[in-house]
């Protein structure tokens, strides 16, 4: 009865998303109307494979049970990361450096010594993540040039027989596929409970790492820190419906998705009006307006590593 309480719970959420991008957004610009790759990426797995989304029921259940009962790892868990970097043009290929500079991010983001963690004025400081125990370390990068001008988000980079690069080892190593998506897509993520073959992360080259060519305002290597977060089970802080919930129980239930870099003192006009946390990774905000986890968003990603978790195959021995 409660899974299938759940399963429902998962699908409204899916179904939401749709909704979420033509309706309540007053900032519809370009830039700010860049969809909800993960969660179309997640619909379209949840109708290819009917038994997806009772396995991530079964994860959150598992999750929420394991951060109730305070079950959760207490080690760093080291993270290696494979790059495949798909290139047409010159630029689109990648420097090691840029690639480096977004392992350096990622690491910063998740140990909470990123430079703006102490933003002045932020209303959540009493409940943020501080470090969150995981580090991510180049493991290697793979190259492979194509004729495609734009992949999309039906995970055909990962497709070898397609043209892509298969996933390395996905079940130990975080594979980062980088690529020109199209579309305005940043980079999409697959949840814990999808297929192993197309396990990971995909970013857009030109909202990868800080230097090289990523591009304003989503040159802060933000887009992966948002990305990862889905990889270890977080959602969107709106919960992808208006007021919906992330699951996560320090987090303010937000209205919608947040654009650029909102004023301070934003509220949400939900239940009980809450400041909403925009700084928080997993909004929608331009890279310099987003800056930390909450500590229940490390508690969910925790529970992932845990005898038993959806991604206990990447904690050390
Ligand atoms: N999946 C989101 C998108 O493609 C990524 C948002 C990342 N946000 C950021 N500031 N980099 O739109
Ligand atoms: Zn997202
Ligand atoms: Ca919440």
């Amino acid at each position: 009865m409660k899974k299938l309480l759940l399963s429902a719970s998962v699908a409204m959420m899916l179904f939401s998303c749709q909704k979420e991008d033509n309706s309540t957004n007053t900032q519809v610009d370009t830039a700010a109307n860049r969809g909800c790759a993960s969660h179309e990426v997640l619909e379209r797995q949840m109708q290819e494979d009917p038994t997806l989304a009772s396995r991530m029921a079964n994860i959150d259940k598992f999750t929420n049970e394991a951060v109730k009962a305070g079950r959760l790892v207490n080690g760093v868990i080291e993270i290696p990361v494979v790059f495949n970097v798909l290139y047409r043009t010159t630029t689109e290929n990648t420097s090691l450096a840029q690639l480096q500079s977004q392992i350096d991010v990622l690491n910063a983001d998740f140990a909470a010594t990123n430079a703006d963690y102490n933003t002045a004025n932020n209303p959540y400081s009493a409940v943020r993540s501080g470090n969150m125990n995981i580090r991510f370390v180049l493991d290697q990068v793979i190259r492979k040039s194509t004729t495609k001008t734009s992949w999309g988000t039906t995970d055909t980079m990962k497709n070898a027989k397609r043209g892509g690069i298969a996933a390395t080892s996905p079940t130990t190593k975080l594979n980062i596929w980088v690529c020109t998506i199209g579309g305005g897509i940043l980079g999409y993520a697959q949840f814990p409970g999808g297929a192993s073959s197309t396990d990971g992360v995909v970013l857009d080259s030109k909202y990868t790492g800080n230097t090289g060519t990523a591009t304003a305002p989503f040159n802060l290597g933000r887009t992966a820190t948002h990305e990862v977060g889905h990889w270890l089970n977080l959602r969107h802080i709106w919960g992808d419906a208006t007021c919906g919930s992330d699951q996560v129980a320090d987090t303010p239930t937000h209205d919608s998705a947040n654009y650029g870099v909102p004023a301070v003192g934003h509220r949400s006009t939900c239940s009980g009006t809450p400041l909403e946390m925009y700084m928080n990774y997993m909004d929608y905000t331009d890279d310099r307006g987003m800056y930390m986890f909450s500590a229940g968003q490390k508690a969910r990603t925790a529970a992932l590593f845990v005898s038993g978790g959806a991604r206990v195959s990447f904690a050390q021995p």
